[in-house]
C-alpha cells in the first residue's frame, strides 16, 4: 500500500483489478440509495420481481415488496453453468493427519438437495424452525442451505455453548428438530457434543434429533427420537424444488446478546439479506474467480453466516472452513493453512491478531504468506499496534486491511473502506458502504463535529439486510433500536466518532454488551447465570481492558452463604449456564454494590475502581462506603 501521512492508498496494481476504483460510486448510490440497492438486486435471480423497492411504518420497513426468491437457487442454479465443478468448499479438520473434505459446487448441491428431501420426509415444512448444533464441519453448511431450499427458519447454535443456553434458544424458537453430531475435536480433545445436546432439549418442542457422524465415538442414541444423518438422507433423490419464498418471508434466527439477560433472536429475510450478501463480499473482499477466502469465525456467530457460508457461495468463490483453533497442535497452525491452500483473502479478528502477534516469531518462521492479497478485521475494535503488524507481519505492507463494521442485527458489512479506493488508517474501520447513510449523534441528538464522540446511529432507508425483528418480542425491538432517537432512526448502541476525512472510529458500545475475544455477551447475561447459584445473594460484572482478548469479564458478588473456591464455583457457573466463552477473569466477594438512590448497579464505578481510572460524578451513588470497601478489596487481592 501507499502512505500519505497517516493514511494508506491501494498501489496503482491493487486498484486497477479491483471491482470498484471509482470514488463516484458514493456520491451515485447516495444520490438515490433505494434506486442503487435495487440495481444490485437486478443481478439475483427472482422468480418474480418485487413491485416495490421500499416501504416504511416506523419501526418497520420492508424491502422488495413482492418479489420471490430463494437463496439457494441463487447459489446453485445461478453458478452451475459455470462452476459446476469447481470447489466450494474445503474442510480442514482439526486433527492434523485427518484428510480434509474438498466439496465442489455440484457436490453441495447435491448434498443440499438430498438432506432438503430427508427434511421433507421428517415432516419439516416452509416456515418451520429448526435447530442446528453443530461445529465447523461441511454439514452445518448443507443444514442451513437445506433448511433455506425448502423455506424452513434454520436457527444455529454456537457448538461451544452449554446445555442451557441452547435450551433458551430452542425454547424461543419451538423446534421441533435439531440437527447435532456425535461430537468434535477442539484442542485435540472430543467434545460430547450429543451428551450436551440431549441436556439441552430437555423442556423443548424438540421431536427428533438428526446426528451426523463426525468422530464415530459412542454416545446415547434413543429410539424413535435420534436418528443418524445417513439415514436421512438415504435413498433421497439429488433435486428437490427450491421453495418460492417471498422477499419478507424468515430466513433464519440468529440469537444475539442485548441489553439484558435474555439472547435475543434477530430475524433476517430471505430478500434483502441475498442482496447484502452478494454484494457486501463482492465488493469487499473484492472476491474474483481464482481466489481462496478464509474467514476464521465461527458458524455460530453472524460472521460464520454471512462470510463462511451465504455471500462466498452466493458469489461463486471457493472458501475454507477450519474445525479446531487457530494455535492448536502449534501457535502457526492458521499460517500453515493459510499456506497450504493457498489463501489469498484473509479475514478474522483482533483478538486472533493479537495472540498471533504474542507468539510473535514463533508463528512467522517459515511462512512467507505470499498467497496474500487482502486482509479483513471484524467484531471488535483493532488498535493500532495490533493493525499494524498485521499489515506489516502478514500483509508484509503489501495488503490492504478491510476492518470491517457490522452486527449480528445488521446481516452484513456496513463500514469499511472499500479496498481498491481507501483511505485506509490504522484504528479506523473506514467509511460507511456506498448506499447506507450514517450518522454520529451527540446527547440532543444534533450531529456531532469530526473528532467529537457521539451516537453512531443508521438512517432511512437504512439497508436490505437490516434485522426486521426481534423474533416474538416487538417491544425489545422497539426499545433497542428504535427509541433512544425516535421510531425512524436505527440506534446502533455504538460510540463513535469521525476524522476530517469522514473516516469512522468505532469507540465502543455504549449498552451492558461486553467483547470478549470477539464474542458478544452482556454483561446482565453472565449476572442472571450466576446469580442462579443457591449461595449468591447478587452479582456485578463489569468488562475490563484486556492485551489480548479485548474486554474480559470481573464479577463483584455478595454471598448469602460462604462459598469455599469462589473463584472456581463462580467460573463454573458461567461455564454450565453460558459456556466457554465467557469465563471472569476475576472474582471479588463484597458487603454490597454500589447503587444509585433508585436501586440501579452503578457498572462505571466498578470498573473504574478496578482500572484505578477517576471515578467520576458520585452524585447519584446511593451508598458511598460499598465504594470504600471494594477499592480496599480489589487492593488487597490485586496483590
Ligand atoms: C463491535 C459482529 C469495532 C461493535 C459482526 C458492534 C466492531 C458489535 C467492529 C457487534 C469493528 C464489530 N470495529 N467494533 N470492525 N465490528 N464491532 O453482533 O460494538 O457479534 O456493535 O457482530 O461488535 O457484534 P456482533
Amino acid at each position: 500500500m501507499i502512505k500519505k501521512g497517516n493514511l494508506y492508498y491501494p498501489t496503482k496494481e491493487f486498484k486497477e483489478k479491483a471491482w470498484v476504483k471509482n470514488k463516484a460510486v458514493y456520491k451515485n448510490a447516495q444520490r438515490d440509495p433505494k434506486r442503487f440497492w435495487a440495481d444490485l438486486a437486478e443481478e439475483l435471480v427472482w422468480f418474480k420481481k418485487w413491485k416495490k423497492i421500499f416501504e416504511h411504518k416506523p419501526p418497520y420497513f420492508k424491502w422488495f415488496l413482492g418479489g420471490k426468491i430463494n437463496i439457494t437457487y441463487n447459489i446453485f442454479e445461478r453458478n452451475l453453468a459455470e462452476r459446476k465443478n469447481k470447489i466450494a468448499l474445503i474442510w480442514e479438520p482439526e486433527p492434523l493427519e485427518e484428510r480434509p473434505r474438498i466439496l465442489s459446487y455440484y457436490d453441495l448441491y447435491r448434498e443440499v438437495n438430498r438432506f432438503a428431501n430427508g427434511l421433507k420426509k421428517l415432516g419439516v415444512k416452509k416456515g418451520d424452525r429448526v435447530g442446528i448444533y453443530l461445529p465447523m464441519i461441511p454439514e452445518v453448511i448443507i443444514s442451513m442451505l437445506a433448511c433455506a431450499r425448502i423455506g424452513a427458519v434454520h436457527s444455529v447454535v454456537f457448538s461451544a455453548f452449554s446445555p442451557q443456553a441452547l435450551r433458551i434458544r430452542l425454547q424461543d424458537t419451538e423446534a421441533k428438530i435439531l440437527i447435532t453430531a456425535d461430537g468434535y475435536w477442539r484442542r485435540g480433545k472430543v467434545i460430547p457434543l450429543k451428551q450436551n445436546a440431549d441436556k439441552g432439549i430437555e423442556n423443548t418442542k424438540v421431536k427428533k434429533v438428526i446426528v451426523v457422524q463426525r468422530m464415530g465415538n459412542k454416545i446415547p442414541f434413543k429410539k424413535g427420537r435420534d436418528i443418524w444423518w445417513e439415514d436421512v438422507v438415504k435413498e433421497q433423490p439429488d433435486y428437490c424444488k427450491p421453495a418460492i419464498m417471498d422477499s419478507e418471508d424468515i430466513l433464519f434466527i440468529l440469537y444475539t446478546s442485548g441489553s439484558t439477560g435474555k439472547p435475543k433472536g434477530c430475524v433476517h429475510v430471505c430478500g434483502g439479506y441475498s442482496v447484502q450478501a452478494l454484494w457486501t463480499g463482492k465488493l469487499i473482499f473484492d472476491w474474483k474467480d481464482n481466489d481462496i477466502f478464509w474467514s476464521t469465525s465461527d458458524m455460530g456467530w453472524i460472521t460464520g453466516h454471512t462470510y463462511s457460508c451465504y455471500s462466498p457461495l452466493l458469489n461463486g468463490v471457493t472458501f475454507v472452513i477450519f474445525e479446531g483453533a487457530p494455535d492448536w497442535p502449534k501457535p502457526d497452525r492458521w499460517a500453515q493453512i493459510i499456506d497450504k491452500y493457498g489463501v489469498t483473502v484473509f479475514y478474522t479478528a483482533p483478538t486472533a491478531i493479537r495472540m498471533f502477534a504474542k507468539y510473535g516469531k514463533e508463528v512467522l518462521k517459515g511462512h512467507k504468506f505470499e498467497t496474500l492479497r487482502l486482509l479483513g478485521s471484524v467484531g471488535e475494535p483493532i488498535d493500532e499496534s495490533a493493525w499494524q503488524w498485521y499489515f506489516k507481519e502478514i500483509g508484509k505492507s503489501r495488503c490492504p486491511v478491510v476492518d470491517t463494521w457490522w452486527q449480528t442485527e445488521t446481516g452484513g458489512i456496513l463500514i469499511t473502506s472499500l479496498p481498491g479506493i481507501g483511505p485506509f488508517r490504522p484504528a479506523y474501520t473506514g467509511l460507511p458502504f456506498p448506499g447506507t447513510r450514517f450518522e454520529i449523534l451527540d446527547d440532543k441528538g444534533k450531529p456531532t463535529k469530526p473528532g467529537q464522540e457521539g451516537a453512531l446511529v443508521l438512517l432511512p432507508p437504512f439497508v436490505p439486510s437490516l434485522l426486521r425483528r426481534i423474533y416474538k418480542n416487538p417491544k425489545k425491538y422497539l426499545n433497542t433500536y428504535w427509541s433512544e432517537y425516535g421510531k425512524k432512526i436505527y440506534f446502533t448502541s455504538d460510540a463513535a466518532l469521525r476524522d476530517k476525512n469522514g473516516l469512522i472510529r468505532i469507540v465502543g458500545r455504549l449498552d451492558d454488551v461486553i467483547k470478549i475475544a470477539g464474542h458478544r455477551i452482556t454483561t446482565g447475561e453472565l449476572e442472571a447465570a450466576i446469580n442462579l447459584h443457591p449461595s449468591i445473594a447478587e452479582c456485578a460484572v463489569v468488562g475490563i481492558p484486556d492485551k489480548i482478548k479485548g474486554q474480559v469479564p470481573v464479577v463483584f458478588v455478595i454471598l448469602k452463604k460462604k462459598i469455599k473456591n469462589l473463584k472456581e464455583v463462580v467460573v463454573g457457573q458461567v461455564l454450565k449456564e453460558i459456556g466457554p466463552i465467557a469465563l471472569p477473569k476475576e472474582v471479588y466477594e463484597v458487603e454490597s454494590l454500589p447503587k444509585t438512590r433508585s436501586g440501579k448497579i452503578m457498572r462505571r464505578i466498578l470498573r473504574r475502581l478496578f482500572t484505578g481510572e477517576e471515578l467520576g460524578d458520585l452524585s447519584t451513588l446511593a451508598n458511598p462506603e460499598s465504594v470504600r470497601e471494594i477499592k480496599k478489596i480489589i487492593k488487597i487481592q490485586k496483590k
